[in-house]
């Protein structure tokens, strides 16, 4: 189903007869290179870890109103603050790595018409400083949409090089950057203590009951899943957050009858290979959405 960035706010939220939501979205009905071509800057291809302009849009339309202050503290190349601005929200993101400020800003310029490109920014900085970074907006976000770091290695894929013997990412794109400040970089108790900071920074930065989507994947380490999703869960609780759905982003097309499966060159030689050891393992078609509230927290 395309998404019309026009269309607010989405038609079910409109009309208590509409039919009730599904927590299964098909944002992958067109390729990921598709629902960019023509729109984002060419050099986006450069970022390794994209979320589908899709899934942030149907994000945004799920989930604030017009007029509503969007937020996105990971924001890479800016896809969920490009989408929120065509959606009329206002939108600002934050993201560590300054060249990909740089690009989220090319993005906003190319896409948004000039009283839409007011009302969205781009900020460099730390997301565990998301309420210091945003002001006096700090407080007043309605909706953090954000995709962490996965905790394991991101890079853009050479398949070329790497049927040839060689690497399979070039190094420059590995983990967003090559300064180990970057939370790419972190994992296990690296990674829990970091990703706490930064949903205790969410937490402060919304309004009272405001809403933080996630976007995560549960990856396979050494024939096991690795289950980000529940990490999330866990460490977004502690962090004053109400767990109050699971949306699954499919990322497969709906062909008739059939599912067709839109993996990485990457996913899909890991999964035949576990196969080959003996191992049952499935692609894995989708991205959890995971919805939480911010709960007012005692002593505040
Ligand atoms: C999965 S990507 C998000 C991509 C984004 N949703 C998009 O569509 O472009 C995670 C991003 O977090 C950024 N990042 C890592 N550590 C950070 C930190 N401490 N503060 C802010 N951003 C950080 C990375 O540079 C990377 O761009």
């Amino acid at each position: 189903m395309a998404i019309n960035p026009q269309t607010t706010p989405h038609p079910s939220l409109l009309s208590p007869s509409a039919p009730v939501p599904l927590a299964l979205w098909p944002v992958a009905q067109t390729s990921a290179q598709y629902q960019r071509a023509g729109r984002y800057h060419p050099d986006s291809a450069r970022h390794p870890g994209k979320m589908l302009p899709a899934l942030a849009a149907r994000i945004v339309c799920e989930y604030s109103a017009p007029g509503g202050l969007v937020c996105d503290p990971m924001s890479g190349i800016g896809t969920t603050i490009v989408e929120a601005g065509l959606l009329g929200r206002r939108a600002i993101g934050v993201e560590l790595e300054p060249a990909w400020v740089d690009l989220a800003r090319a993005n906003l310029d190319r896409l948004l018409e000039a009283d839409r490109r007011r009302l969205t920014e781009v900020r460099q900085g730390d997301a565990r400083r998301l309420p210091e970074i945003l002001g006096e907006n700090a407080g007043r976000v309605d909706l953090i949409v954000t995709s962490p770091p996965y905790a394991c290695d991101a890079g853009v894929i050479d398949r070329k090089a790497w049927v040839a013997g060689g690497r399979l990412c070039t190094t420059e794109t590995l983990n967003y950057s090559a300064d180990r400040a970057n939370l790419g970089h972190a994992r296990g108790p690296a990674y829990e203590a970091a990703m706490a900071g930064v949903y205790a920074a969410c937490h402060a930065a919304l309004r009272p009951g405001g809403l933080l989507v996630t976007v995560t994947k549960n990856m396979r380490r050494a024939g096991r899943c690795v289950d980000l999703a529940a990490l999330t869960v866990g460490l977004a609780r502690s962090a004053g957050f109400s767990y109050l759905q699971h949306v699954v982003a499919l990322h497969a097309a709906i062909r008739d009858s059939r599912l067709v499966a839109r993996p990485s060159f990457w996913q899909l030689t890991q999964t035949r290979k576990a196969r080959a050891r003996g191992e049952p393992a499935h692609l894995s078609v989708h991205e959890d959405v995971l919805v939480f509230q911010a709960r007012q927290l005692v002593g505040r």
